[in-house]
């Protein structure tokens, strides 16, 4: 037990350069001076209202010279304006619609407008959504490779776990997330495996993940958000390759918190719960993770944001050993309208490490709700 603490202060004070940083770098939530909403109007009146229209609705398309693109924003629609950070906004207003792939009919504000007056546009363009029960975007933290966030998700990722020793092998989940509301969310997850069995390389499907997420609580002002999904796994892979062998269900517990400075930290708590623990025992998994979002350019430029996740898992058995794992990671938005990001990271077991060897993480995520996977770029 002792030996077990003092890996885990190890790996605490790896949090030390983290918090660090955060103590130095810019952040989002909160502004030098309260954007001024009202000064804000009188700004859209005079820039943006000849093509955005007095209700943000965009103007009549008979006042309008330009043919409008699919992607013209109705700035009254939460569903699609909430899950928007301000920082997108405003990488739009200051350097015009190319920037993020977009028309160039949106023009460029950046020798018109100054940074607080684009703040202030900013805030008035939020009071088009009169319904403040949607998560902002802004709660939309980095996705972590294991950790699971409680923000409701348009997303497609393709995530891979290779093995870094030992036998060679590697699983592939392709995720598909869509939002639904302004709380709730799908989720289906498709796994698939492929290993080396005595130099013959076998693939095949695993147990399909559906789901269900719903946010019980958000609040932009402090910088959280608490979600619970439930879960349900039929047995659609085979047990002899890796599968559960029985219907298993997954509830758990996401809670998010962000900082001012862009340190952010997201836990997730749950369990595995199979239909017939004779086959395969009953689980719990607590997972946490530490990242800082380093945001140049009051985050209009490309964001990295490196992470540790903390990963532990225990199977609810007498005598059973809790399995704790490390996994420094990093992300990166990799089109500049940051719908697509990538991550990496490795995998270390840190206690009860027989027969467990490192694996290497990755994944490719499509934000699908902001374009196509290749506009934007
Ligand atoms: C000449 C017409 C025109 C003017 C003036 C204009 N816009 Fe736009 N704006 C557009 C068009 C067209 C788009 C959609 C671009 C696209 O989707 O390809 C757009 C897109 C945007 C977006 C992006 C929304 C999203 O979905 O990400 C924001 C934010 C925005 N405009 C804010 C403003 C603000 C604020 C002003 C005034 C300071 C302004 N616009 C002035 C035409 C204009």
């Amino acid at each position: 037990m002792r030996f077990v603490r003092r890996r885990l202060l190890v790996s605490l004070s790896a949090m030390v350069p983290f918090l660090a940083c955060s103590v130095l770098l810019a952040q989002t939530l909160t502004y030098s001076r309260k954007p001024d909403a009202k000064n804000g109007k009188t700004i859209y009146e005079g820039g943006c209202i000849a093509c955005h229209g007095a209700n943000g609705k965009g103007a009549p398309q008979a006042s309008t010279a330009f043919k409008r693109p699919d992607t013209f924003p109705d700035f009254s629609r939460c569903d699609q304006t909430t899950p928007e950070p301000n920082s997108a906004w405003k990488a739009v207003i200051v350097y015009g619609g190319p920037y993020y792939g977009f028309s160039t009919i949106m023009p460029s504000f950046k020798d018109l407008l100054s940074n607080d007056q684009i703040d202030d546009v900013v805030a008035y363009l939020r009071t088009f959504c009169p319904n403040p029960h949607w998560p902002r975007g802004e709660l939309n933290l980095p996705r972590a490779l294991v950790t699971e966030k409680a923000f409701p998700e348009d997303e497609f990722v393709i995530s891979t776990a290779v093995n870094a020793s030992g036998a060679p092998g590697l699983e592939t989940h392709f995720i598909h997330e869509q939002a639904f509301g302004s709380k709730g969310q799908l989720e289906v997850d498709v796994p698939w495996d492929y290993q080396d069995q005595n130099h013959n390389w076998n693939s095949h499907v695993g147990d399909i993940t559906f789901a269900w997420k719903q946010v019980m609580y958000s609040n932009l002002h402090t910088g959280s958000i608490f979600a619970l999904q439930g879960g349900i796994l039929p047995p659609t892979g085979s047990q002899k390759l890796g599968g559960n062998g029985t219907t298993v269900f997954e509830p758990f517990a996401s809670f998010d918190q962000l900082f001012r400075s862009n340190t952010w930290v997201q836990f997730q708590m749950g369990a595995d719960l199979p239909r017939h623990p004779d086959i395969t025992p009953q689980s719990l998994f607590w997972y946490t993770t530490l990242g800082q979002t380093l945001a140049p350019d009051h985050r209009l430029g490309r964001q990295w944001s490196p992470m540790v996740e903390f990963l532990a898992t225990r199977d609810l058995q007498d005598g059973a050993k809790t399995n704790w794992d490390v996994m420094p990671e990093m992300q990166v938005t990799v089109s500049p309208r940051q719908h697509i990001r990538a991550d990496i990271g490795v995998r270390t077991p840190f206690t009860n490490t027989a027969g467990r060897t490192p694996q290497v993480y990755f994944y490719i995520l499509w934000d699908w709700a902001e374009g196509h996977f290749w506009n934007g770029w």
